[in-house]
């Protein structure tokens, strides 16, 4: 069994690794309803763009077997409200709008029972979205030379999408190729998923990491230990303003400064080009408990109140490199992105 698995089919329903309780517990938990499935992505059981795109897909499959066994052959209809209720799970990654805008073009062709098909299709993303990063770890590790550091920030691996990783996909094959030598995580403040999932997942695979609040990077950079800030995404806009988590503007500001290069590493299920620019991104806003505490533990001053938006925006102009599995794009603009699709 793979431990790096966030999602999969297995029993014929699906099963999410809780990465709430990670490192520290593995444990799977059995979805067998779409709505169950949406309140897991909303609650973070799984999180990370494409891994909740892969998860949604699983979840139209569970949708359709219920509204076939209610309602037949109008199973069509049924099914529609419950997709609402995945969609809405969580705003920011457009990979969960994609992979239902995906499953849904099947439905005018079914008939009879869909769900075999849908789980073909839903199977079928998962399979793309892991060949898509390896595409893409070799891609991004070109640029790298000898001797490269790269810092990252949240979780962009194994556990963010279909298995192998985004920005953690470059890394690792950065790491094959033996052009690495230092591997430097945030932390990532509030939720943790440098700490908590990052190290995890690299040190399960022998990569050495050494994690560092969020507020020490700038030194890092200062003190000219980085060559390159490696980076997953949530939603690329077309004009290639990038929605990441909280945290990756500042770095791709202190990056600019010190003449670090900024690569943003994302498949095209994560572009959106119906979104001309960042601004247009809905970020999601999470509980202020997440920042007044640790998890169960209330950290703060009792009456504080918090301000907890957990994506920002970079623009175009900061970034260096957009690695998709299509090609990468240097210095991106809109033309430059639009060109992905020829
Ligand atoms: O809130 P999260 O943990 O879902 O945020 C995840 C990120 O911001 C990742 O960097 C992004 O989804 C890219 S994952 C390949």
């Amino acid at each position: 069994m793979d431990k790096l698995q966030a999602a999969r089919w297995q029993d014929n329903h699906l099963q999410l690794l809780d990465q709430r309780l990670l490192p520290q517990q593995h444990t799977y938990i059995d979805l067998e309803t779409a709505t169950d499935t949406a309140r897991a992505i909303t609650d973070m059981v799984v999180r990370g763009a494409p891994a909740i795109g892969v998860t949604a897909a699983y979840g139209v499959v569970l949708a359709a077997r219920s509204a076939y066994a209610e309602a037949g052959d109008n199973w069509r209809e049924q099914i529609q409200a419950e997709m609402k209720i995945l969609a809405a799970a969580r705003p920011t990654a457009i990979n969960l709008h994609w992979a239902l805008v995906r499953l849904e073009g099947l439905f005018a062709d079914l008939s009879g029972n869909p769900e075999a098909k849908l789980l073909e299709e839903a199977k079928a993303i998962h399979a793309e979205d892991i060949a898509a990063n390896q595409t893409m770890g070799n891609l991004g590790a070109a640029f790298f030379a000898d001797n490269t550091r790269v810092l990252t920030h949240c979780n962009a691996g194994a556990l963010a999408t279909g298995g192998y990783g985004t920005a953690l996909g470059v890394i690792r094959s950065g790491h094959a190729q033996a052009k690495i030598t230092q591997v430097y995580a945030d932390e990532t403040r509030p939720w943790l998923q440098g700490a908590r999932l990052t190290a995890w997942e690299l040190l399960y695979d022998n990569i050495p990491v050494t994690l560092l609040a969020d507020s020490a990077a700038a030194t890092l950079m200062q003190q000219g230990k980085i060559d390159w800030i490696v980076v997953g995404s949530d939603r690329i806009a077309a004009n290639g303003d990038v929605a990441n988590k909280i945290g990756t503007y500042s770095l791709a500001v202190l990056a600019k400064h010190h003449g670090v290069k900024f690569m943003v590493v994302a498949p095209l299920s994560t572009v959106d080009y119906d979104t001309p620019e960042g601004a247009q991104i809905p970020i999601e806003t999470r509980p202020e408990s997440e920042v007044l505490g640790v998890f169960e533990q209330h950290i703060a001053a009792e009456g504080a109140s918090a301000w907890n938006p957990v994506f920002d925006v970079t623009p175009a102009e900061l970034v260096d490199v957009i690695v998709t599995e299509k090609g990468v794009v240097e210095n991106p603009t809109r033309e430059k992105m639009a060109a992905l699709l020829d």
